[in-house]
């Protein structure tokens, strides 16, 4: 790590780490291998991000549409899973890394679930950066989650209709402890959301490199902080009112 340093304003940081197959597949190797790979590539941008003070990193580890794989891959995938959680638990508390999950996490093998709050228990007085996986994760399945909540509220009587306001939605999905990410990176040049924080990505910035996921680095890392660090956030405001707040009375 030498030159690299945190644009200004990024504290949340979400990765849609792709491109692992198609790299295996490159070398004539199966996908296993990429996925292998993958996992190393995910501690070392893990420590990466918590050495340079990141707040919070958010990894599409598993999405509900993954499950869809042949079964041999997802087994695979929850073993690596498995093991990586149990290797890496030391390393994270070493680097006060706080771990978190998002997600459908009833749906994951028991042994993955152990190891998940085994991780959990043993980071949890950390107060560095936050690492949240986002495991079994679909936005639209966590929206229609809010929903169902939401609902038996309403019947319940304790909430009315009128107070299901966008706070009320947000805070009612599992992402309610953290801010929306600022950026939303993706590797191996796909320009989709794969159904990844569709409510939270609202205003996300977003920064799509050709850079397959095993390959990925300091030197993509670098790319996509200095694309954020050209980015004007308006937040559907025009320029000059984040530019001169003051003046155009926008701010006491
Ligand atoms: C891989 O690309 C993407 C995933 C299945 C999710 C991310 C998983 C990892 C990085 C490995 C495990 C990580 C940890 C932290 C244990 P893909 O298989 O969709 O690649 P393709 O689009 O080229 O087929």
């Amino acid at each position: 790590m030498n030159s690299l340093s945190l644009p200004p304003h990024l504290n949340h940081l979400a990765i849609i780490m792709d491109g692992n197959g198609r790299w295996a597949e490159l070398r004539g190797r199966d996908r296993a291998f990429g996925h292998i790979r993958g996992a190393r590539v995910a501690k070392e941008t893990i420590e990466t991000c918590a050495k340079l003070g990141l707040k919070q990193l958010t990894l599409y580890t598993f999405s509900t549409e993954n499950w869809a794989r042949p079964k041999s891959e997802v087994s695979f995938l929850m073993l690596l899973l498995g093991r990586h959680l149990r290797k890496e638990r030391a390393n994270l508390v070493r680097n006060n890394i706080r771990f978190s999950v998002i997600g459908q996490i009833d749906r994951l093998p028991q042994a993955v679930r152990d190891e998940i709050d085994k991780t959990i228990q043993d980071t949890k007085a950390c107060s560095g950066m936050n690492l949240t996986f986002a495991l079994s994760y679909g936005g639209r399945q966590e929206i229609a989650e809010a929903a169902r909540v939401l609902a038996r509220e309403v019947a319940a009587g304790v909430l009315r209709p009128e107070e299901i306001t966008e706070a009320a939605i947000t805070q009612r999905l599992q992402t309610r402890k953290m801010a929306d990410p600022d950026l939303i990176l993706r590797t191996s040049g796909e320009y989709r959301l794969s159904n990844f924080m569709l409510w939270q990505a609202a205003y996300s910035e977003l920064f799509i490199s050709e850079t397959l996921w095993p390959d990925f680095g300091e030197k993509t890392l670098e790319e996509a902080f200095s694309h954020f660090a050209g980015c004007e956030r308006r937040f559907g405001k025009t320029t000059a009112q984040i530019k001169e707040p003051t003046r155009l009375g926008l701010v006491q």
